[in-house]
């Protein structure tokens, strides 16, 4: 019998969520496997991850790993992470880097003000050095104040933008309330959702993504199409190409490790790609997400594992 690919995925979730398998997969084992979606732990690791793809014509977008900190201070550690990313992106300008973050590990559980207290600095420091800021999207829990956020951001003259999940039934009201203008990242969505709040099948995902990007077009937004899947690149693709300078304004976006052949192809036929590049010690969140997205990684994990313990 074939499961629903949306049970499946919630199934992997929960289990990832169990201590013997964060155990299993913190080991030196688990590590050796993740570093197929994570470019390293150090922020020289994700420097060297982003020459590479600029050597094959791609740009890199630097995510900082780590979310839902436990106090404040370590709030500050990822704050601290983040100024040291913009300051070796901006020893290289030929890179082409971004950054991407995760507004929980910036202190959005403690308070919306202390993570914006937080993100300032680092807006500061990459509007001087014309660096791209986006702001990941995390469940459905935090939307309202990563939006409320990015309002405080554009008000303040940020060019940061967002993530938008097309899988989440409140993105088709939530990207008509958007500061004008500002870049949208369109994503399907990777976290653990209730049927009330999120589409559950791909079909309806899909036509949700296809829908928020025509709007998103419409009302000139700069769109980031964040996604692996062939069908919905390839219309895009087809869009944009009729369009007058449409590809200055949409890119494709796509995460380190995932349909490398997709990602080069695209590059190599001229097309505007970024990758985002995920670094540093707090990979376990990332990668279980990873793991659900497509059940094939899941025993990709496991054979690996039981392949390099023998
Ligand atoms: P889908 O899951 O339908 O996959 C299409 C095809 O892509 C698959 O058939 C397979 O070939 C390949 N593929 C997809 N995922 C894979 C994987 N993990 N391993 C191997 N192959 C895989 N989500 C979110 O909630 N908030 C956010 O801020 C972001 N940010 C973000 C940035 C960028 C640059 C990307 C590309 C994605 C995100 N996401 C995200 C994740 C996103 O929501 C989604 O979970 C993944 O991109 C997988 O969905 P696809 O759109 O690729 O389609």
């Amino acid at each position: 019998m074939r499961l629903p690919s949306s049970l499946l995925r919630s199934s992997i979730l929960r289990v990832s969520d169990h201590p013997w398998f964060r155990r299993l997969a913190g080991s030196r084992l688990g590590r050796r496997v993740a570093s197929r979606f994570v470019a390293g732990e150090t922020l020289a690791d994700a420097m060297t991850a982003a020459r590479e793809l600029r050597a094959a014509g791609i740009d890199a977008m630097l995510d900082h790993l780590g979310e839902n900190v436990e106090s404040p201070d370590q709030a500050l550690v990822a704050r601290a992470a983040y100024l040291s990313a913009l300051d070796s992106l901006a020893a290289e300008p030929g890179l082409g880097g971004a950054i991407s973050i995760k507004l929980t590990q910036l202190g959005l559980d403690d308070s919306i003000d202390d993570c914006w207290a937080n993100l300032v600095p680092i807006l500061d420091l990459a509007e001087a050095n014309g660096t791209l800021v986006m702001i990941d999207m995390e469940s459905h829990a935090y939307v309202d104040d990563t939006l409320e956020i990015l309002r405080r951001a554009a008000e303040r003259g940020s060019s940061a933008g967002v993530a938008l999940q097309a899988y989440l039934r409140r993105s088709e009201r939530d990207v008509f309330n958007l500061p004008p203008g500002i870049r949208v990242r369109l994503v399907k969505g990777a976290y653990l959702e209730h049927p009330d709040v999120a589409f559950a099948t791909k079909r309806e995902v899909d036509a949700s993504f296809a829908r928020l990007f025509s709007t998103l077009l419409t009302h000139g937004h700069p769109i980031d199409v964040a996604t692996h899947d062939p069908s919905l690149v390839e219309g895009v693709r087809k869009r944009v190409d009729d369009m007058p300078k449409g590809w200055s304004r949409v890119e494709f976006q796509m995460l380190y490790g995932v349909r490398r052949d997709q990602q080069s192809r695209l590059a190599g036929q001229g097309y505007p790609v970024r990758v985002y590049v995920p670094y540093g010690t707090e990979w376990y969140p990332y990668l279980t997400r990873r793991l659900a997205e497509r059940p094939a990684n899941l025993w990709f994990f496991l054979s690996n594992l039981l392949r390099f313990s023998r």
